[in-house]
């Protein structure tokens, strides 16, 4: 095999994974290597896996096979495959084994993406996945051009064990970047376009250095000019410090939208699933964060038939849905997975179907939600920050305050925060009309 001169990486699953994958990208351009929209035609392919359920596992061999049927098809010869991120720690020389790829390298380790895929190209498959805490980031070249919206991790990894999750084991104990580089970065990233930054961690509220919590952050960040717009994602309800919450109320860049998963509704099934909080104690750090900015829009996950999970239990946490009223959810079916202690407890796995049918009743209710929520808007005015072009000459998609997508005709440019009047919403998005064209 020869060196690669073009690459495409392509992610799976969340939000750290695509952070990830960009500065896989970036260290990829800065090998000399050129970008490529399209897999099929690329030298080195990166898929950047996910592992937290069975079908996102799956996904990433159907896609090397798909590579390697497309490439054979076109008489090209097949691409060096590097596989990373949570598949590749899981599963380290097993995919080497099975799917025959070039490179295994893990989300700690793909700082050393460019001397593996040298190796690979002189014959040899490689694998790294070593963690070395936080390592790679020292390692990565300087962030250059962005869009309106980017991505910054400042902590990888979970020390919270729900009995369900592979993300302790794949992604390591809770580990947080520090503060100074984490600034030096924001700025960087401001500097190359970006107008709203969303921290990133599995648990980025357990975000600390010294005495310094997410919130000390947060005003750091509110203070770099430019900067209009700061989120933060995924957070662990027992990780909500006052600070957090009275951030809420204070700093005016950080966005009206919290994502704080619950899973259930169930008081049983919550500690059958380890997730160290109640029902009740999440329902009261909601009506905290409430009082703190009364128009927040909530966000969580969800997963239905975990092992045990009974109808009345399920009901529990149809009962919270309604009791909460989500602005938007993700909600899955319990997968199990290999080396979590709820995969052992197979003696009490619900029926495929019977899990199927609450995952459709309780899509269906956050569905009836979300609609509620965008509904509610309508006759309002916001701020749109522009993300991209709509289908049509002059169609702009944004995003509110609130995290809606907003569809809207305007001469703005992409980057753009547009003061737009709402007219109608629809489950997934809301249409409005721009108001006046604010200085950018
Ligand atoms: N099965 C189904 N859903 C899961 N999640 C994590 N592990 C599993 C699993 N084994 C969901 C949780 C988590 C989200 C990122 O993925 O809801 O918050
Ligand atoms: Fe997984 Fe629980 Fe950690 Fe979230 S808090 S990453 S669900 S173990």
């Amino acid at each position: 095999m020869t060196d690669p001169k073009t690459y495409h990486v392509k992610s799976y699953g969340c939000q750290m994974n695509v952070y990830d994958g960009e500065r896989m990208a970036e260290l990829m351009a800065a090998q000399g290597l050129t970008a490529t929209d399209d897999a099929g035609a690329a030298d080195l392919v990166v898929l950047n896996t996910c592992h937290i359920r069975e079908k996102a596992t799956e996904k990433v061999y159907s896609e090397i096979g798909r590579l390697r049927k497309n490439a054979g098809e076109h008489g090209r010869r097949a691409p060096m495959i590097a596989v990373a991120g949570c598949v590749a720690q899981a599963e380290g020389e097993e995919i080497i084994r099975r799917a025959k790829v070039d490179v295994v390298v893990g989300p700690q380790a793909y700082h050393n993406l460019p001397r593996l895929v040298a190796d690979a190209a002189h014959g040899t498959a490689s694998l790294d996945t070593d963690m070395p805490a936080i390592a790679k980031f020292g390692a990565l070249p300087a962030r250059r051009r962005v869009g309106p919206t980017a991505f910054l991790t400042v902590q990888e990894g979970c020390d919270k064990f729900c009995t369900y999750c592979v993300v302790p084991y794949t992604r390591g104990a809770e580990v947080s970047r520090g503060f100074d580089s984490l600034i030096d970065e924001a700025k960087a990233l401001v500097d190359a376009g970006a107008r709203e930054i969303t921290l990133l961690g599995q648990n980025v509220n357990a975000w600390s250095q010294g005495e310094r919590g997410l919130h000390d952050l947060i005003v750091a960040l509110d203070r770099i000019p430019g900067l209009a717009r700061i989120r933060y994602t995924t957070s662990h309800p027992n990780d909500m410090t006052q600070g957090l919450i009275d951030a809420h109320r204070d700093v005016e860049k950080l966005m009206p939208f919290l994502h704080l998963p619950v899973q259930s509704g169930s008081e049983r099934v919550l500690k059958a699933m380890n997730r160290s909080h109640t029902r009740d104690s999440y329902l009261r750090v909601l009506d905290r964060v409430r009082a703190a900015r009364p128009d927040i829009a909530l966000s969580g996950d969800f997963i239905v038939g975990f092992p045990g999970e009974t109808d009345a239990e399920f009901e529990d946490t149809l009962r919270l849905v309604d009791e909460v009223g989500y602005a938007q959810c993700f909600s899955f079916k319990y997968s199990p997975r290999p080396g979590t202690p709820a995969a052992e407890m197979e003696d009490a796995f619900v029926p495929d179907a019977v899990a199927d049918e609450r995952l459709q009743r309780l899509q269906a209710a956050l569905n009836r939600h979300q609609l509620a929520f965008n509904d509610a808007s309508v006759g309002s005015s916001c701020a749109v920050l522009l993300e991209r072009a709509g289908r049509h000459p002059g169609q702009m998609i944004g995003k509110s305050p609130w995290l809606q997508s907003v569809h809207l005709e305007t001469d703005a440019a992409i980057g753009d925060m547009v003061e737009v009047d709402l007219v109608s919403a629809g489950p997934n998005s809301l249409a409005g009309v721009a108001r006046v064209k604010q200085a950018a």
